[in-house]
């Protein structure tokens, strides 16, 4: 039931403060501020020398956030791949290791099929997964659920923002299992998850503002996207939303590989998205904006109050979330690079809930 909204893609996007406020009531004890696994993990994460984190698509930028979350917080190297390849590229894993598969419907064929193979090599197998009953959730030795509930539309929203609820978690249980948290900065993160609804509603806000740049998104051929740290894999998600949606060309890059490439494609017919919120990389990205600014791409910022006071640039087109710490800053950016996909392909008469050529569990290769 798409209630009053248009599509269940909106519906699925406007449920995020309360599937992710459910995720992270599910894993966090507001009372002491402490992460609060309610499942045994079958290793011990002080005992890892590294954990592999394999997964498709959206599930697959959400566990790149994850790599920047688990080694900042936890200090533990991660391994990251896309299961297609993965699968083939018999990477040697050592006996006793973990291995982290992280999927929307628990049945995507090459993520299962990856799965098996760190099953054969005696790895310890954890799953994100949103569907309960699934073969990836069946076959883990331990399932740390997504509380995203059923998600319709076909382009992932609410389960990617559960799927960084849960990897934030696991990183900060990590962190303190590995002795590379205190107590202090526990509780700090953990005020920043109690924030994290109330954050979205407000972001929610921006919806008006991000219909109106969609207009100039969607007529344009291409588009790019560049972030630092974790709005990296955040810029590639938005890449995807975009061109699954609307058909348009998208591509996400890393905001400092811009001079190894990609700044041969800015001209004034390019607009490029930036994800940058005022944290320690902010500056760095500023710079890279002036650099396309410079050569007449059309910025669009996304930032926080902060962040759009200090950017010092004129004539770009920006949208303004609330303040929030750096942590949490991937869930709530989600917010506005979903909602710009959506608006630039309902805009151009586009199918949001039914892009075509695209399922929503990819079962075969
Ligand atoms: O069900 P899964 O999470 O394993 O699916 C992985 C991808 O197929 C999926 O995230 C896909 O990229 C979405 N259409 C993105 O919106």
């Amino acid at each position: 039931d798409k209630g009053n909204y248009r599509h269940f893609m909106l519906k699925e996007i406007n449920e995020q403060s309360e599937v992710v406020g459910r995720t992270f009531s599910h894993y966090v004890d507001f009372a002491s501020g402490r992460v609060n696994l309610p499942v045994e993990l079958p290793f011990k994460f002080q005992n890892l020398k590294r954990l592999s984190i394999v997964a498709c698509g959206t599930a697959y930028y959400a566990g790149l956030v994850g790599k920047y979350w688990f080694e900042k917080i936890a200090r533990l190297p991660v391994e990251i791949d896309i299961a297609s390849e993965f699968r083939y590229r018999e990477m040697p894993l050592e006996e006793g290791e973990a291995a982290l598969f992280v999927s929307q419907s628990g049945e995507t064929a090459d993520t299962l099929a990856s799965l098996r193979y760190c099953k054969a090599q005696k790895q310890h197998i954890i799953s994100v997964v949103n569907v309960a009953t699934s073969t990836i959730a069946r076959e883990s030795d331990v399932v740390i659920p997504t509380l995203a509930g059923p998600e319709i539309g076909v382009a992932s929203t609410k389960a990617f923002t559960c799927q960084l609820s849960v990897l934030l978690c696991l990183a900060i249980a990590a962190g303190r299992a590995r002795g590379t948290l205190s107590e202090d900065e526990e509780k700090s993160l953990v005020d920043s998850i109690i924030s994290t609804p109330g954050l979205i509603s407000e972001t929610l806000k921006c919806e008006q503002d991000v219909e109106k740049l969609a207009r100039d998104i969607a007529k344009s051929r291409d588009v790019l996207y560049l972030g630092r740290g974790t709005s990296y894999p955040l810029a590639l998600e938005g890449a995807l939303k975009l061109k699954e949606l609307s058909y348009i060309h998208a591509e996400g890059y890393a905001a400092g590989e811009l001079k190894h490439g990609p700044i041969a494609l800015i001209d004034e017919t390019l607009p490029v998205v930036v994800i940058a919120p005022s944290d320690s990389a902010y500056e760095k990205t500023v710079s890279n904006m002036q650099e396309v600014a410079a050569r007449g791409g059309r910025i669009i910022l996304l930032t926080d109050q902060t962040g759009s006071q200090a950017s010092g640039l004129d004539n770009i087109s920006s949208v303004v979330v609330p303040d929030c710490a750096s942590v949490i800053a991937p869930i709530v950016y989600a917010i506005p690079i979903q909602l710009l996909a959506y608006h630039t392909a309902v805009l151009m008469g586009k199918d949001a809930d039914q892009p075509r050529n695209l399922a929503k569990s990819v079962t075969v290769e």
